[in-house]
């Protein structure tokens, strides 16, 4: 049976688990063999911060199925939705499966910033569509080749949209663009769940500036972009190195 591979790279999940064994071995040595306090307490405290961190990303679970981070997505349970910055299908699963009724359409621009998230392991379309196929949704789901700056689509052709740490990987001028490019496609009435990379305090404490490599911002410059776009912010939050804002267009 097909099964599900988002992609992200192991270490993302598993890094901190190879520097806390090795840390925890040589502590333990050390000890054994009297070194001295200081080189303990430096493994030691690498120990502690490998585990601690570890716990703090199995919260994130990167190659893990995401649940939706609120309910009030598209409530109504149907209609047709824009998924931007598709990746491997994670962000377009979490909708398929949490509104069955609803079918998608799952964008990205498949270039070189897909192969930076996912390596270059054979077609990203191919590999879009068999997480597709694996979580049971292919049949309410189509793929398009799409720059969020410059979106193919009709206006008002969408009902709803998605975006998962995707439009925070385009640098200021692109968000604005893409935040644009979405008000544009999605029907009055439509909202935009948006959710972006926040460098938080355990972002930080796990990755250090890891996460940061679409240029961080926070919660006030988003919704002020977003106003900008002309959408209305109707709800915010946070969770382990997220910010979501639920946007909707009057
Ligand atoms: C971190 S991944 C997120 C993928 C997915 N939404 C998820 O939640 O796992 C960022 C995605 O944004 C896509 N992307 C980057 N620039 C883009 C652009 N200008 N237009 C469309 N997609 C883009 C990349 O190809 C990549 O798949």
């Amino acid at each position: 049976m097909a099964t599900i591979d988002y992609g992200y790279p192991w270490w993302l999940s598993y890094g901190h688990l190879s520097v806390f064994v090795p840390s925890v071995g040589a502590f333990l040595i050390g000890r054994a063999r009297r070194w001295p306090v200081w080189l303990l307490a430096f493994f030691g405290v690498l120990a502690l911060w490998a585990g601690a961190a570890f716990f703090v990303v199995r919260s994130f679970a990167v190659n893990g199925e995401p649940a939706l981070p609120t309910q009030n997505f598209l409530r109504s349970g149907e209609g047709r939705v824009l998924d931007i910055g598709a990746g491997t299908g994670r962000s377009s699963i979490m909708v398929l499966k949490a509104r069955p009724k609803a079918t998608l359409v799952a964008s990205d621009l498949f270039a070189a910033s897909f192969d930076e998230h996912f390596g270059k392991k054979g077609s990203p379309q191919d590999r879009l569509l068999s997480n597709l196929v694996a979580a049971g949704v292919a049949d309410r789901a189509t793929i398009a080749t799409a720059d969020m700056r410059k979106l193919p689509f009709d206006s008002a052709s969408f009902d709803a949209i998605v975006s998962a740490y995707a439009v925070d990987h385009v640098g200021r001028d692109g968000a604005k663009q893409a935040l644009a490019e979405a008000f544009r496609v999605v029907k009055p009435g439509g909202e935009f769940l948006l959710i972006l990379v926040a460098n938080d305090a355990s972002a930080k404490f796990a990755y250090g500036p890891m996460l940061t490599h679409g240029g961080t911002r926070g919660a006030t410059w988003w919704k002020q972009a977003a106003a900008e776009a002309g959408f209305q912010t109707a709800e915010e939050g946070t969770s382990t190195a997220t910010l979501y804002l639920l946007l909707k267009k009057a």
